[in-house]
């Protein structure tokens, strides 16, 4: 069983986390939309919001691990046309960052209060306090903005992988799935 990526293909820490995250962010973003709305009289109104802090910290410790893992080894190498390679580099660069804007003012918008934030009753992320004017409202509105921006480049990500998997035929989509076994001379 591979680990680690090599140049041809991700390895299965790489594609425990993507397929993790990706399922896990669809879930943030699902129970983000439906807990604005809850009245406060409903059941979840404490607990969705716990919920969706709590496992949106996690998902940063996760995310940090990501790229610093990605970092360590090669990256696979880019398959498809030159611009292909562009696009899809910088669209993997914009949802990282997106999910850092997302984990920042996710942050910033829940500790506006002075309150620290409890995961999952685990441990408590102290508060910064108020760093800066309506802190609470700007941070919620790029929260709001960045989440949206997010689903719609990931949509537009998932479509890219399918056509490079119905289409062109190619690994694309193979080697996220399953380390590669071809070329890489370690076949376990
Ligand atoms: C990938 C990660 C995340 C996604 C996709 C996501 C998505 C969302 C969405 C779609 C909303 C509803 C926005 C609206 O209509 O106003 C929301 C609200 C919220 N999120 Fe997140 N979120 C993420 C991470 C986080 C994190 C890490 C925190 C806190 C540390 C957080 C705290 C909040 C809070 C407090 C609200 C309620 C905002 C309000 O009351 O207007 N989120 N989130
Ligand atoms: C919220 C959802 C998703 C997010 C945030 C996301 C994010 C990412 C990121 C950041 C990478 C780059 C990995 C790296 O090299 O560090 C990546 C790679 C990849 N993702 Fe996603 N992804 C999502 C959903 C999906 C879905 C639904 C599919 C397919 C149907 C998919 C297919 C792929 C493939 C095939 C690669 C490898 C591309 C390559 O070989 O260069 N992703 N994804």
């Amino acid at each position: 069983m591979r680990l680690a990526n090599n140049q041809f293909s991700f390895g299965w820490v790489s594609i425990v986390i993507h397929w993790l995250s990706a399922i896990t962010i669809v879930g943030l973003f699902a129970v983000g939309w439906w807990m604005v709305d809850l009245d406060y009289y409903s059941e979840w109104y404490q607990t969705a919001p716990h919920w969706h802090v709590s496992v949106g910290i996690l998902l940063c410790l996760v995310t940090v691990f990501r790229l610093i893992w990605r970092w360590c080894q090669p990256s696979p190498k880019g398959i498809g046309a030159k611009w292909e390679q562009i696009a899809a580099f910088a669209a993997h660069t914009i949802l990282y960052l997106l999910l850092f804007v997302l984990f920042t003012a996710g942050y910033l918008l829940t500790t506006a209060d002075g309150r620290g934030i409890e995961v999952f009753n685990w441990f408590t992320l102290p508060s910064m306090g108020e760093l800066f004017e309506k802190q609470e409202q700007l941070s919620g509105d790029i929260h709001e903005f960045a989440a949206y921006g997010l689903i719609a480049l990931a949509l537009i990500h998932a479509l890219a992988a399918f056509k490079h998997h119905f289409i062109n035929k190619d690994e694309t989509l193979n080697r996220m799935l399953k380390p590669s076994k071809q070329l890489n001379g370690d076949n376990k």
